[in-house]
């Protein structure tokens, strides 16, 4: 069996660290290896529901995922994670916990994550703040702590994400933790599970809803797993009713 690992990504929110996670995820899927995503808005609506942004909070959070990502590693998976994780001493923590830990820090500057915006979250935080309230929210009245020693650094403002994909590929290998020979669309078993045509048609509705056709749509709006969410799109995929570019 080949060695687990955890892949910790850590960034700015909007730095991209989900959309890379869940395109990496879909790679090594394809090279048959087990992969638990452990996102960050989606943990905080399960595991780590109620906890707020606090400094303790967010350790506690940072904890949680660094336990369950150890115990998916330790049992041969691989456990992706992508929370932003801004301090450093908690992510050291989790490093010495796993031993097989790897770190991407999504890169960008916070001019760039504040110009995406895709929640909204930095123009409210900066209202917050100009109402002499304030958020705590990221990189605006709350601190993040750089990497010093990240495995992989991915500078999501200029890179695609197939660049980035390649560059987190090819730095694992590189560890060795990837198996000799297993190449990319190598998939042994995405497309022999069956899915039941119910499920199709809701993600369906789910991606349409929301514009866009991506892993985190069905984990937030169906509530299933990753590997069910990626062999739905494979399934979908196939019978060309979506088309998905990790
Ligand atoms: S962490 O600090 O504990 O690692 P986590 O990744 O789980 O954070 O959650 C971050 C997400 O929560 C952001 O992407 C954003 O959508 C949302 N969020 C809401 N309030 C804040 C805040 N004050 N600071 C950062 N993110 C916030």
């Amino acid at each position: 069996m080949p060695k687990g690992f955890t892949l910790w990504f850590t960034g700015l929110s909007g730095s991209g660290k989900s959309t890379l996670a869940n395109a990496v995820a879909q790679e090594l899927q394809k090279q048959g290896r087990l992969i638990d995503l452990l996102d960050g808005d989606v943990v905080r609506q399960h595991l780590s529901k109620g906890l707020g942004f606090s400094k303790e909070d967010r350790d506690t959070n940072i904890r949680r995922i660094g336990f369950v990502a150890h115990l998916i590693t330790r049992h041969g998976g691989v456990a992706i994670t992508a929370a932003i994780s801004p301090y450093r001493a908690i992510r050291d923590e989790n490093r010495k916990l796993i031993g097989d830990f790897v770190e991407v820090y999504a890169k960008c500057p916070i001019e760039e994550c504040e110009k995406r915006d895709v929640k909204g979250l930095y123009k409210k935080a900066r209202e917050a703040v100009a109402a002499g309230k304030g958020m705590q929210f990221t990189g605006v009245d709350d601190p993040y702590e750089e990497p010093s020693k990240a495995e992989i650094v991915v500078d999501t403002s200029t890179c695609t994400v197939q660049d980035g994909v390649k560059i987190i590929l090819d730095a694992l290998n590189k560890l060795g933790y990837l198996e000799a020979g297993a190449a990319a669309g190598d998939d042994h078993r995405a497309h022999h599970e069956y899915v039941p045509d119910e499920l199709l048609k809701k993600a369906e509705a789910a991606f349409k809803k929301a514009g866009k056709v991506h892993t985190d749509v069905l984990l937030k709006e169906l509530h299933i797993g990753f590997s069910t969410a990626a062999h739905v799109i494979d399934k979908l995929a196939e019978q060309g009713k979506v088309s998905f570019k990790g």
